[in-house]
């Protein structure tokens, strides 16, 4: 036993991270690949009496977790998505919520980017074909695809993702809709500066127009699902749908029923309904014809997940010093 506070850590993070924590507090890390049940997290913290709590978009932290240590004094996030985390019950309790938004903005975008050209250029498919022994001379139209250049990117949800994903649209001479709960005229004219044609558009509108949809808002009520049957029948035949959000913004069933009617080309996926998406899902029946998917690693870059870890460390390490976080989840 130690006087210091003590922290629990539900999975190793990045070093720089537990060395920050470790110079104060008592660090306690869930060792194993898998994140520990709800159960395990509520019963750690009971038996620790932990001062504080750094999560990651794995766990299911709700009151009852939040009630687990008398001393429970500040919960940090190793992500900026907090949907994990019951917001009402933390703000009930006047419990800080630290998360790591920023950081990983310009990493999210490029794997966005990653995604929407492998989709559009048929990487993975290539991979296969030249694996599967299928490569036997040039073909004039072999794995022909849309072009990227001079197409239209839809973006819905213009933060701080969304405006990095239209931003390197400029690289490709691309015109960017996007639609919000408001209009970003400050990021429009950054746009703008970069020789972009943007407008501010009705989602309607958005997915009737793009070649290429991007998804870039958090989950809530009123994003769960919002891309379904109607939005995907909107859509283009030869648009590409992107998402490196939240899963459950997309309605799976929908999107499994759009692939094989063709409601829409392709779509790219590094985050899905269910997560982790099993093999056998009917889902992956489209891969990789139709439908890439990658295991949620859109921020994992390792300078962006060496900040996070520090970011997280931060945040805790205020709220244990009876500080103001310094990326409070509550004033986002
Ligand atoms: C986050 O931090 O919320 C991201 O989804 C992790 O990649």
């Amino acid at each position: 036993m130690t006087d210091k506070p003590t922290v629990y850590v539900t999975r190793r993070i990045p070093d720089a991270g537990i060395e920050k924590l470790e110079e104060d507090f008592d660090v306690h890390v869930w060792e194993e690949k898998l994140p520990p049940s709800k159960e395990h997290i509520v019963q750690k913290l009971e038996e620790l009496e932990a001062d504080g709590l750094l999560c990651l978009l794995s766990d299911d932290i709700d009151g009852e977790v939040m009630d687990a240590s008398p001393n429970l004094s500040v919960i940090s996030t190793f992500s900026v998505g907090y949907d994990h985390i019951d917001m009402d019950a933390a703000s009930e309790r006047n419990l800080p919520v630290g998360h790591t938004p920023g950081v990983l903005s310009e990493t999210t975008a490029d794997f966005a980017w990653s995604l929407l050209m492998t989709t559009a250029r048929r990487t993975v498919e290539g991979k296969e074909y030249v694996l599967d022994g299928e490569w036997e001379t040039w073909g004039p139209t072999l794995l022909t695809g849309p072009d990227v250049h001079h197409a239209t990117l839809g973006v819905i949800g213009l933060g701080n993702i969304g405006a990095e994903v239209a931003r390197r649209g400029a690289g490709f001479d691309m015109d960017v809709l996007y639609s919000d709960v408001q209009r970003n005229e400050a990021v429009e004219a950054e746009l703008e500066d970069l020789g972009i044609d943007v407008e501010y558009v009705d989602q309607d509108e958005l997915l009737a127009e793009s070649d290429f949809v991007s998804l870039h808002v958090p989950l809530m009520d009123a994003t769960h699902h919002m891309i379904g049957e109607t939005e995907f029948k909107q859509m283009k035949d030869e648009a590409i749908l992107i998402n490196t959000s939240r899963g459950p913004v997309i309605d799976p069933e929908a999107l499994d029923t759009a692939l094989e009617n063709d409601w829409i080309t392709r779509a790219g996926l590094d985050v899905t309904e269910p997560e982790p998406l099993p093999a056998d899902h009917e889902l992956t029946r489209h891969v990789p014809e139709k439908l890439v998917v990658t295991p949620h690693i859109a921020s994992a870059s390792i300078q962006t997940r060496n900040k996070m870890a520090t970011m997280a460390a931060d945040n805790l390490a205020a709220g244990l010093n009876g500080e103001a976080l310094p990326n409070s989840a509550h004033e986002d």
